[in-house]
């Protein structure tokens, strides 16, 4: 995980910020065997009941429609929970002063947005992700575009 303010990428922002903005971040092994155990535990800490897996890279179908979808600034009223296992991936996250922090995540890092958290996600020049999404419940979970 790297993290900077877009308008100011000299200044970066450490997981104490991300945490002070609500922001849960934290490493895990990438292998199964590794992570499963973990992530299990925060599935039953925080009551996550429904994982899927997604992956975009240049093969995936729709893939620049899909993407103008996640860039356009947006909240959710659950949280957005993502654990990458392969590729990376950016998530600009509003903070307290309506700013962009851009945090610039890969493979083994596990972040989660909170709900109502103004927040807009890309690929970076990698243009390949897979990670796991975890859901509080099952739901439909849609995005609420920024008026
Ligand atoms: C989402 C991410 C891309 O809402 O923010 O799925
Ligand atoms: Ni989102």
């Amino acid at each position: 995980m790297n993290a900077y303010f877009l308008d100011q990428p000299e200044l970066a922002i450490s997981g104490d910020d991300l945490a002070r903005h609500g922001v849960f971040y934290r490493q895990l092994p990438v292998a199964e065997a590794d992570y499963a155990e973990s992530l299990q535990k925060l599935r039953d800490e925080r009551g996550y009941v429904q994982m899927d897996e997604v992956r975009l890279n240049e093969q995936t179908p729709n893939l620049a429609a899909l993407l103008d979808k996640f860039f356009k600034e947006h909240l959710h009223t659950d949280e957005e929970i993502r654990f990458l296992t392969d590729g990376a991936g950016i998530f600009d996250l509003r903070d307290d002063q309506d700013r962009w922090m851009r945090v610039h995540v890969v493979a083994g890092d596990l972040i989660i947005v909170p709900a109502n958290l103004h927040h807009r996600f890309a690929l970076d020049e990698q243009k390949s992700i897979v990670c796991k999404r975890l859901f509080q419940n099952t739901l439909g979970w849609e995005a609420v575009l920024r008026a």
